[in-house]
């Protein structure tokens, strides 16, 4: 009796175990379930959910086959089946593909226990197989619906493609072009920074989460990475909170604004406390004070390297820092998998913290609709349709012609398409060098500048010479580069780094063109050919005497799949560059870090001579070889009848500026119209020279004019006072509207703030 008695038990509590097991935590699928909340269904996901799959959802690992960061953890190729299958695992990055994804999933919905679906994510940076201009280059647009539009085509891809979850934007404000992830981000200037952080948000995220090809932004990487110690990347950042809060905060916080969904943390240090387990930055900043509710990734391995940093003795110590700091999801670290159980077992994590970090990873999968359709973005069919389309490509086009920015023009350009050209450089046909870095599952034959020409002007009149190559010491090939030369009209010589030369870890001593390739310039120059220069670099590069020699330069940086096709509208005219930069370039690297909106100090030097005890080198002046905001047009934009509807104003009110921009040249065109603020005097603080506060991109046709109106707004005059609160103060205000961040080109007036 006893015994039937224990065997009814048995089988009742098996019983219960399998009926426990096979209600789908996305059983939130039933209707009643639908009708409840995100944070209802959240609820009753995580009550059915043991603490080791708690810690799987915490969890990130990578394909194995497909790293993008050094590889410390040895996992099997099919481990990561083994893995979903015991709830171990929640997510996973670089994989791709609608079947692979889809066959992962089955195992995640259908062979796991607590069935909740995986979450696939990816490094879409620059578009996905379609490749669009690097990040660095599509900010040169300053066209907030180009930028858009072109994350818009890199969702639609990649969620065509299975993916859930992009690791962009990179929105890391950067000020020192050795640092090879400047080419991921949008420069120097925060303003700037915060409006194209938002775009570029919003271009992913599209307007519902739960929208068809909407996937996951992911703003990176928390917080000041871009300041890495003389470039190097990885390398510390030590800065005051002032710098912290006026500089390189605002596109983070723009972009949490703008409903981003997740963030990424950083890997450097951040004085002197390893940014990845630092509470100040991921808690006090950003969930109290920007009041983030997404939930936070670690960077690849950034967890572990706590301890190579010296500052916790083992993945113990480490593990419970990235907790404190709120880092809900371990990327790649196997900290949270191998230690988090035990480290909630002996009361040093509280279950309760893990729940608050699941419970926001559950809310982003309910909110991309994950449990209600698992398999949203796992249509194969869909997938061919998509990738690289003729909308897609044509979106490409838009946004590379649009990225160029024309340095110089001694009335060169645009070319006739009857000239006899002469394509030469190492950069001329080198497929694998347009698309810069961060697009290795991007489409890898884009139109070289080679065949963009010939597509436009045809074979008969254009010839070729490679020159040298990028990076090395032979000057074999540059005769016969000179003997083409000779034979042309006019020379499109096209110079530059590699692909591999910026992005991560790719960070220079030297900002020169690489190799022999100032030599093969300066030959080509010699057989008195006009030159059109051609750069395509993942940074700001100095070209020293060559700046004069030249008779044009286009800064192209990495264009992507259509680079050949718009360098070609730009170099025959069918398109009016209007791109600017977003970085100084420096004359020389001895002047780094050279931006715009610098400080005054107390000895500044004016007019650029070396003369008395004042804040210049003895060898080179303080001005830039072009400056943040600078870009030609093949035609002339003149300003004039710069007004303010008030000289002074309350410091909660408003003020407008207005500016009469006309087209004076012989093309039509675009400009950008850019409004700076200085704050001539702060209470105990110190000012930059100028801060963007503005800008406009118009379009004049010839001989047109139009006004451009600003508004002066309290939150543009605020500043951070000596207690670090942002105030607005009574006083005066310089206020100006140009073309470039260049004194030379900015028409100013006087504003007064009173009480
Ligand atoms: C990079 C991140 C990237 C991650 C995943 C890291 O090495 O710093 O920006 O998102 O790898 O690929």
């Amino acid at each position: 009796m006893k015994n039937t008695l224990k065997k009814k038990k048995y089988y009742l509590a098996i019983l219960c175990v399998v009926l426990v097991a096979s209600l789908p935590a996305y059983g939130a699928m039933t209707k009643k379930s639908k009708t409840k909340s995100i944070e209802q269904r959240v609820d009753s996901v995580l009550r059915l959910m043991t603490l080791e799959e708690k810690i799987g959802q915490m969890t990130q690992l990578s394909n194995p086959n497909i790293p993008t960061g050094p590889t410390y953890i040895s996992v099997e190729k099919a481990s990561n089946v083994a893995l979903i299958r015991e709830g171990k695992l929640g997510s996973i990055l670089n994989i791709t593909g609608a079947d692979l994804t889809r066959r992962m999933q089955e195992v995640a919905v259908n062979e796991s226990r607590i069935k909740i679906p995986l979450l696939f994510g990816f490094d879409v940076i620059h578009g996905f197989k379609t490749v669009f201009p690097i990040p660095l280059a599509s900010a040169c647009s300053w066209d907030m619906a180009a930028i858009a539009s072109a994350e818009r085509v890199a969702a639609l891809e990649s969620s065509a493609a299975g993916l859930h979850w992009t690791f962009a934007p990179m929105v890391d404000i950067a000020r020192d072009p050795r640092w090879g992830r400047i080419a991921e981000g949008a420069g120097e200037d925060p303003f700037l920074g915060s409006a194209i952080a938002k775009a570029r948000v919003q271009g992913f995220q599209g307007k519902n989460l739960r929208d068809d090809a909407s996937i996951l932004a992911c703003v990176k990487h928390f917080a000041a990475y871009g300041n890495a110690e003389a470039g190097r990347d990885y390398n510390t950042t030590d800065m005051s909170e002032r710098l912290l809060r006026e500089i390189y905060l605002p596109p983070y916080k723009a972009a949490i604004d703008a409903g981003v969904a997740t963030v990424m943390s950083s890997f450097n240090e951040f004085n002197g406390t390893p940014a990845s387990g630092s509470k100040f930055l991921l808690t006090d900043i950003l969930r109290n004070e920007y009041g983030f509710k997404g939930f936070v990734v670690s960077d690849w391995n950034s967890i572990s390297e706590i301890i190579t940093h010296g500052a916790a003795k083992d993945k113990n110590e480490a593990t419970i820092f990235a907790m404190n700091a709120n880092i809900d999801m371990d990327m790649q670290n196997n900290c949270y998998p191998k230690k988090l159980k035990q480290l909630v077992e002996e009361g040093k994590v509280t279950v309760e913290q893990v729940n608050k970090a699941v419970r926001r990873i559950l809310r982003a999968k309910f909110e991309l609709g994950l449990f209600d359709n698992p398999y949203k973005y796992c249509d194969s069919k869909k997938e061919k349709s998509v990738l690289l389309n003729k909308e897609n490509l044509a979106k490409a086009l838009d946004v590379a012609k649009r990225s160029i920015v024309l340095l110089k023009n001694d009335n060169l350009l645009p070319l006739s398409k009857t000239a006899k050209v002469a394509i030469i450089g190492p950069l001329a046909d080198a497929p694998k060098e347009m698309n810069g870095c961060w697009a290795w599952y991007g489409e890898q034959s884009p139109v070289t500048f080679l065949s963009g020409v010939r597509n436009k002007i045809g074979s008969s009149h254009l010839i070729y010479a490679k020159g040298c190559n990028i990076n090395d010491a032979t000057t074999d090939s540059i005769a016969y580069a000179v003997s083409v030369a000779k034979d042309a009209d006019v020379v499109v010589l096209c110079v530059g780094e590699s692909g591999d030369m910026s992005g991560e870890s790719n960070s220079r001593t030297s900002l020169d063109l690489p190799g022999v390739q100032s030599l093969l310039v300066k030959e080509i120059l010699k057989t008195g050919k006009p030159v059109v220069l051609v750069m395509t670099n993942g940074r700001p590069i100095t070209l020293g005497s060559l700046n004069d020699s030249v008779p044009a330069i286009l800064e192209t940086w990495q264009l992507g799949t259509r680079a050949g096709d718009a360098l070609a509208e730009v170099l025959f005219g069918d398109y009016n560059p209007s791109g600017k930069l977003t970085t100084t370039f420096p004359i020389t690297i001895g002047q780094v870090p050279i931006y715009y909106n610098h400080k005054n100090t107390g000895r500044p030097n004016i007019d650029g001579k070396r003369q008395g005890y004042n804040s210049r080198y003895i060898d080179c002046g303080n001005f830039p070889q072009y400056p943040f905001g600078f870009g030609l047009s093949y035609t002339k934009f003149e300003y004039s009848d710069f007004k303010i509807d008030k000289s002074s104003m309350a410091k909660t009110d408003k003020a407008t500026v207005s500016v009469v921009v006309k087209n004076t040249g012989s093309y039509d065109g675009e400009e950008i119209v850019q409004l700076y603020i200085r704050d001539l005097v702060a209470y105990g603080v110190s000012r930059p020279v100028k801060e963007l506060k503005g800008f406009d991109k118009i379009t004049l046709t010839k001989g047109e004019q139009k006004t451009v109106r600003f508004q002066i707004t309290p939150e543009m005059l605020a500043y951070y006072d000596l207690n670090l609160k942002k105030i607005v103060e009574p006083g005066d205000f310089s206020i100006m509207v140009g073309c470039s961040s260049a004194d030379k080109d900015l028409l100013k007036l006087n504003l007064t703030v009173i009480e």
